[in-house]
């Protein structure tokens, strides 16, 4: 388990607590839509973290081509159509470049600083130098307004019970899951980024932000700043 990751219920659980079997019930919300309308039709996206592929399946759907990494193959035995990898997202070095690279699920607040450096330079690593780089980051008021739960129409509740700060600038995020015959919960890192703050890590990591996709700026679209 990576440090301060923890969780509970059935089935596998990767190193930063998620459960495959949650992710496998999980349905996908407008995620593919938000990619498709930033990246060009056909293009090579390389997903880092993909998990069973809730993303995954449907990107193929719209006839994207997908490289798939995750680091727990517990995960990546779920996914398919797509060339898979495992690997942690900070040691790929693949020796090729995508049209876009995809850091989402809010993989971008890492709550190890050194972690965070690395898995943007793995982006930057692997991406055309006309290329993109989206990534998914937490709405602004993300650690404040909790707890909050959100009954999901597909019958399940999810439940942030609470974000405490952990030291050094990071929170230890609580979150539930509840389905009618299981219940997953995970705890993990999460380290808060304002805009700037956020803007400022990209620049550092030699990305600027080129769009933000979304009204609530949680999607980005960056860009090789040179
Ligand atoms: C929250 S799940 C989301 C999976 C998928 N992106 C989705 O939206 O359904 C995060 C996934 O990223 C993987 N992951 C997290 N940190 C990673 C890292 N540093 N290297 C490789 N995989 C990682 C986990 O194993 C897990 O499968």
């Amino acid at each position: 388990m990576r440090a301060g990751h923890q969780a509970t219920g059935p089935g596998a659980i990767t190193p930063d607590g998620c459960a495959v079997e949650l992710y496998s019930r999980l349905p996908v919300g407008t995620e593919p839509d938000v990619i498709a309308s930033a990246v060009p039709a056909g293009a090579h996206i390389l997903e880092l973290g993909c998990g069973v592929g809730r993303v995954t399946h449907p990107l193929l759907e719209r006839g994207f081509t997908v490289t798939a990494v995750d680091e727990s193959p517990a995960m990546l035995e779920r996914v398919s159509g797509a060339r898979t990898i495992c690997s942690p997202i900070e040691d790929l070095d693949l020796g090729e470049q995508f049209d876009v690279v995809m850091l989402g699920s809010f993989l971008v607040h890492a709550g190890d600083v050194e972690v965070r450096q690395a898995l943007l330079r793995a982006c930057v690593r692997h991406v055309a130098p006309a290329g993109c780089v989206l990534i998914q980051r937490e709405g602004e008021d993300w650690h404040n307004d909790v707890p909050r739960e959100r009954v999901d129409p597909s019958g399940f509740t999810v439940r942030i019970v609470s974000s405490e700060p952990a030291g050094d600038g990071a929170h230890s995020v609580h979150a539930e899951y509840e389905f009618p015959d299981a219940t997953w919960t995970q705890t993990f890192l999460s380290r808060p980024l304002a805009r700037e703050q956020f803007e400022e890590i990209l620049t550092e990591a030699g990305l600027k932000v080129d769009r933000y996709l979304t009204d609530d700026r949680t999607w980005v679209r960056a860009v090789p700043a040179a």
